[in-house]
């Protein structure tokens, strides 16, 4: 949980899981209500961080080793902490930010097996301990998911999603390591089943849960 006034919330899942129209959705509902807020989202959110985040993506940096990729992905998390979501939190506002530590043992400890050991490791110094009070991970049929985030992505952002196509074990692995993840820390997961559901349906579960939460707060 974080050990700030403010209230931290990320979304999770795979490609094509919905996560920034979610997001986006959430930013604006919370901004009517006059609740203040900020979006943000990983890898990016800073200056050093667009420009780390250009290099995971970008198909022409191409085979990373997983934990040269993991120290890529903690060094654009770190400015992120430092710069932007500490600050955010310490003056009392509600941040979101799309992807987080939970991406980082999904993807490089369930799906590049980079030991798990390592990564709460780093996810802890490189945050000071600031976790998500919630996260919404957002689940998703891997092929369908893929499908989707192939028609929105733009090519200079396709690394990831090139690989998923050769080795769908990988995505199948992120997914289940999310699923892992959230059984594991049920106080803190909200799983949504976004499959068979409309970006309005999904929404509404979302909201409901926040705000419970934020009231819960006072
Ligand atoms: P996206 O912003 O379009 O979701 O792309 C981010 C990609 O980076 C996505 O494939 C997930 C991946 N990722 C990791 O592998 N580890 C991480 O820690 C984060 C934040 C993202």
């Amino acid at each position: 949980m974080s050990k700030n006034p403010g209230f931290f919330i990320t979304l999770e899942g795979i490609e094509g899981s919905g996560k920034t129209t979610q997001a986006d959705y959430l930013f604006s509902f919370l901004k009517e209500a006059n609740i203040p807020c900020f979006l943000t989202r990983e890898p990016g959110g800073t200056p050093l961080g667009d420009r780390i985040r250009e290099l995971l993506l970008n198909p022409k940096s191409g085979v990373i080793d997983p934990l040269a990729e993991t120290f890529l992905f903690e060094a654009s998390r770190r400015e992120h902490i430092k710069q932007i979501i500490g600050p955010a939190l310490g003056e009392g506002k509600v941040v979101i930010c799309v992807r987080f530590t939970d991406s980082t043992l999904a993807y490089q400890g369930y799906g590049r097996r980079v030991p798990l050991s390592y990564l709460y490791y780093l996810n802890d110094i490189t945050t000071e301990g600031i976790m998500p009070d919630l996260t919404v991970l957002l689940d998703v049929e891997p092929q369908v998911g893929l499908s989707r985030s192939f028609s929105h992505t733009s090519e200079e952002e396709l690394r990831f999603e090139k690989e998923f196509l050769v080795s769908k074990e990988f995505l199948w692995a992120v997914r289940d390591g999310y699923l892992r993840l959230a059984q594991e820390y049920p106080e803190r997961f909200l799983v949504i089943d976004t499959t068979n559901r409309s970006e309005e349906e999904v929404f509404a579960m979302i909201q409901e849960v926040v705000w419970q939460r934020l009231r819960g707060r006072g």
